[in-house]
């Protein structure tokens, strides 16, 4: 079954084409932070103007790179929330017009879910149960995931989501929009060991998190030491990434132990982290728990992962219907 998915939830406008839920045939990704960096900030309004510019050629491109024609592909599954209304509603109703004018199913998927199917892209992707750390920019939570579409909280971000703490550590620091991937960067240069910030655990034993405390330390930090230069502001990366990660890190695996998991997965944007990424590799491995992380492209916001969700629920027989509309909120229930 070769499924279209779309994704625009926030400020990126994603078509890919994948065949049976794992083979990406194509993944168009057309990022707006060239739009948004002046403001340090995605600008909503401006957002769904880029989708509606780019949504026709990005799904063209989608095709094209498939090396198929759009008669070939059985159905549609495009982002329905959590998201900003105005980005969704392009990718939304683009969808609803190309599966009506095909004559084609078309699903609506949620954009969590998603992300956690990424992993399901990966060459060795995991067998259930298993529990999967989704870290992105709205978002912090693990998941016990026992089946393709059933997934059980296990804990979230009480306050900001770590992806958020990047990119406001990285604008205190005057690095600019969007800033995780500048603070990785950064850390790696840095010696973590110069600028100690409090790990945010709250329990070490629950799976909640809180990255607001540690945000406001560094913001603390800055301020107390005005005389920083480069080097130091190397430290300060470093040190905020050590703190972020080893949080992630502990908590993931002492969820995979606690459930019992012989598999653990980390998606989301944040998932590109290199701290992270090796990390939670190497206390993984200690624990005798197999990481599975997507390839880079496959961390942040994309449509392949759309595609495999809308797979499994289009194969399943669902389909979506013309009154259908899009959701801003969170609404990922446990144990669907
Ligand atoms: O999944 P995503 O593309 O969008 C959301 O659904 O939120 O995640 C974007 C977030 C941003 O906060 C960005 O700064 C962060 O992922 N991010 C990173 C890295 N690359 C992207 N954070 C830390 N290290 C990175 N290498
Ligand atoms: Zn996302």
């Amino acid at each position: 079954m070769i499924v279209l998915g779309i994704e625009s939830s926030c400020d990126e406008t994603a078509a890919a084409v994948v065949s049976d839920g794992h083979q990406i045939l194509s993944s168009v990704v057309a990022s707006q932070v060239a739009v948004h960096h002046p403001y340090g900030g995605v600008v909503p309004e401006l957002a769904s103007r880029k989708h509606i510019e780019a949504i026709v050629p990005v799904v063209n491109d989608a095709i094209a790179d498939a090396g198929i024609t759009a008669d070939q592909i059985d159905g549609v599954a495009v982002t329905q929330g959590p998201g900003l209304v105005g980005s969704l509603l392009v990718g939304f109703s683009f969808a609803k017009g190309f599966a009506y004018g095909h004559g084609i199913p078309w699903i609506g998927v949620d954009h969590l879910e998603g992300h956690v199917n990424s992993v399901f892209l990966t060459p060795d992707p995991p067998t259930f149960p298993f529990v999967a750390l989704l870290v992105s920019g709205g978002h912090t939570s693990i998941y016990h995931v026992t089946a393709h579409r059933a997934f059980h909280p296990m804990g979230q971000t009480r306050d900001d989501a770590a992806g958020e703490a990047y990119d406001k550590v990285a604008k205190m620091l005057g690095l600019g929009y969007p800033g995780g991937v500048v603070i990785d960067r950064l850390a790696a240069q840095g010696d973590p060991s110069k600028v100690f910030f409090t790990r945010p655990f709250l329990d070490k034993n629950q799976f909640d998190f809180s990255f607001s405390g540690i945000k406001s330390a560094v913001s603390r930090y800055i301020q107390t030491h005005p005389e920083t230069d480069q080097e130091d502001h190397a430290n300060i990366a470093a040190g905020f990434q050590a703190a972020v990660v080893e949080v992630l890190s502990h908590k993931i695996i002492r969820a995979a132990l606690e459930k019992g998991c012989r598999h653990l997965a980390v998606v989301g944007g944040v998932a590109a982290n290199q701290g992270l990424r090796k990390v939670v590799s190497r206390d993984a491995a200690e624990a005798g728990i197999t990481v599975h992380i997507p390839s880079l492209d496959l961390c942040g916001d994309n449509a392949a992962m759309v595609a495999v969700v809308g797979y499994h629920r289009l194969k399943a027989g669902e389909h979506a219907g013309m009154d259908d509309d899009v959701y801003s909120r969170i609404k990922f229930r446990p144990g669907r």
